[in-house]
């Protein structure tokens, strides 16, 4: 009997995608280095299940249907590479292996050529939702080759999860759009977490809620039109009982942010092709920050004259730093969706925007009621450059700006760092400003460095012979 599909990597991620696809009636096999995990995956399944652990890459590669549709579950980077290696030879022509790890973009066009050398498929497919998505749905973003993609769509409908009847999956696009869809995700990701703590700092410091209170400000928020994954999980969080001390455990957790890098990516990315998307950035470089500790306490003693005013009215107060979660929230997607736009062009990826939103809807990290919003907005144009063009968005942002610059007051005035809330602000303020004070900045590369400046009243390029005002 052979299986109809293949897992390569029974990590937790590798093992609930594993059991999803089987839960969906789909034959599949797994493999691992690790035998322990091998064992333990056929101990896990139910009777159902058509599910087989194999202890060799060969016999896992043998007890596939041909054309083989292997996914490898693994470690970006070098991992990645170390599984094409060992199992390439094994396979015959018109395999299809589909990476559906956090890769970066660049290795997966690598290895795309490289086994197209082989007459091999190779695709790159972002999955998010986490464990608990992995297992009951994710949402998938496949990119690449098309008939390949073809023969796994039905699967991956069957797995992804679904909201109104429509599964979180489509076709991302060419080439390696798959992961930098996911890539762009995470950089929002990051960038939506960001802004949550900063509302929790704000909502703590700033008004003196505790964890009980925080607990129904965000359950509040997210019975509201701020529903979504990231908002819930925080409500649960403020709840959550500390196992070694009295305390909730989310103030006895060390105040240092890891990443694995496809934040960074996403800034680099943005950097790297002309786009905008500060937000994304400075949460980023907030988690760097948030690594010098030492350095941090050594210098809140130093600058230790910080007195926080606490609000005057309290419900209006937390009614206020909502909006601005809100809308800053929604600028950071405008950011990221911006990226994809120019991405799209940039590297002829062909993404269509529309299906992004619509598979963000459900199953992933970002899923949020506002991505309804974002996608009847690319519904009536699919070719919109940022979501704060179109006409049912601005009216929403129009409703909350007035909060979010409030609260970006306060946090100035009372010393609460802000970086996600200033910068979404920011971001907004220069987006909509139809003259920034960039003639200035062009004066100044004329004046030391004749680089040339373009006139707002004719053509052409110029350079001026700029005169010192002292002699
Ligand atoms: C998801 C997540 C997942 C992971 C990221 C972020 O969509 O399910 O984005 O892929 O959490 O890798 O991880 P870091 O915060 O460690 O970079």
């Amino acid at each position: 009997e052979r299986y109809s599909y293949g897992i390569v990597g029974l990590g937790v991620m590798g093992r609930n995608l594993l059991y999803n696809i089987a839960d969906n009636g789909f034959s599949i096999a797994g493999f691992d280095l690790d035998q322990e995990k091998v064992k333990e995956l056929e101990i896990g399944a139910t009777s159902e299940m058509k599910v087989k652990g194999t202890g060799s890459l060969e016999d896992f590669v043998s007890a596939l249907e041909v054309p083989r549709k292997i996914i490898l579950m693994v470690p970006a980077g070098k991992p990645v590479d170390a599984v094409l290696e060992n199992i390439t030879p094994l396979l015959n022509e018109g395999d299809i292996v589909i990476d559906a790890g956090n890769s970066y973009f660049e290795d997966t066009n690598r290895r795309v050529a490289d086994l197209a050398s082989k007459k091999l498929h190779f695709m790159g497919m972002g999955v998010s939702g986490g464990e608990k998505g992995a297992r009951r749905g994710p949402s998938i973003m496949p990119g690449g080759d098309l008939e390949a993609f073809k023969l796994l769509k039905p699967m991956l409908e069957a797995i992804a999860a679904k909201v109104d009847n429509e599964a979180c999956t489509a076709y991302m696009g060419k080439g390696s759009a798959g992961n930098y869809v996911k890539m762009v995700h995470n950089g929002i990701e990051y960038a939506i977490m960001q802004l949550i703590s900063e509302a929790y700092d704000l909502l703590k410091r700033g008004a003196g809620l505790n964890n009980e209170q925080l607990y129904e400000v965000f359950r509040d928020w997210n019975d509201g039109e701020m529903n979504s994954f990231l908002i819930e999980i925080t409500r649960d969080i403020f709840t959550q009982k500390d196992s070694f001390t009295e305390n909730y455990l989310v103030d006895q957790i060390l105040d240092k942010a890891g990443a694995k890098g496809t934040g960074k990516w996403t800034s680099e990315q943005a950097m790297e092709i002309g786009v905008s998307i500060p937000t994304i950035d400075i949460a980023v470089t907030s988690r760097i920050l948030s690594a010098y500790k030492d350095e941090r306490v050594q210098a809140s003693k130093i600058y230790a004259e910080k007195e926080i005013t606490k609000p005057e009215n309290t419900e209006l107060f937390i009614r206020e730093v909502g909006d601005a979660l809100f809308l800053s929230t929604l600028i950071s997607y405008a950011q990221g969706l911006s990226l994809l736009v120019k991405a799209s062009v940039e590297y002829g990826f062909e993404i269509p925007l529309k299906d992004v939103v619509k598979i963000w809807r459900g199953g992933c990290i970002i899923r949020s009621v506002l991505l309804e919003k974002f996608y009847s907005a690319y519904t009536q144009n699919p070719d919109l450059s940022n979501i704060l063009l179109d006409h049912d968005i601005s009216e929403l942002v129009k409703s909350k700006i007035k909060a979010l610059r409030k609260t970006a007051g306060y946090a100035a005035a009372n010393g609460i760092s802000s970086l996600g809330i200033q910068t979404a602000l920011g971001y907004f303020d220069a987006y909509t400003t139809e003259s920034l004070p960039v003639n200035l900045i062009q004066a100044q590369r004329d004046y030391f460095g004749a680089h040339t400046y373009q006139r707002t009243d004719r053509e052409g390029v110029f350079h001026t012979s700029w005169q010192s005002a002292n002699n």
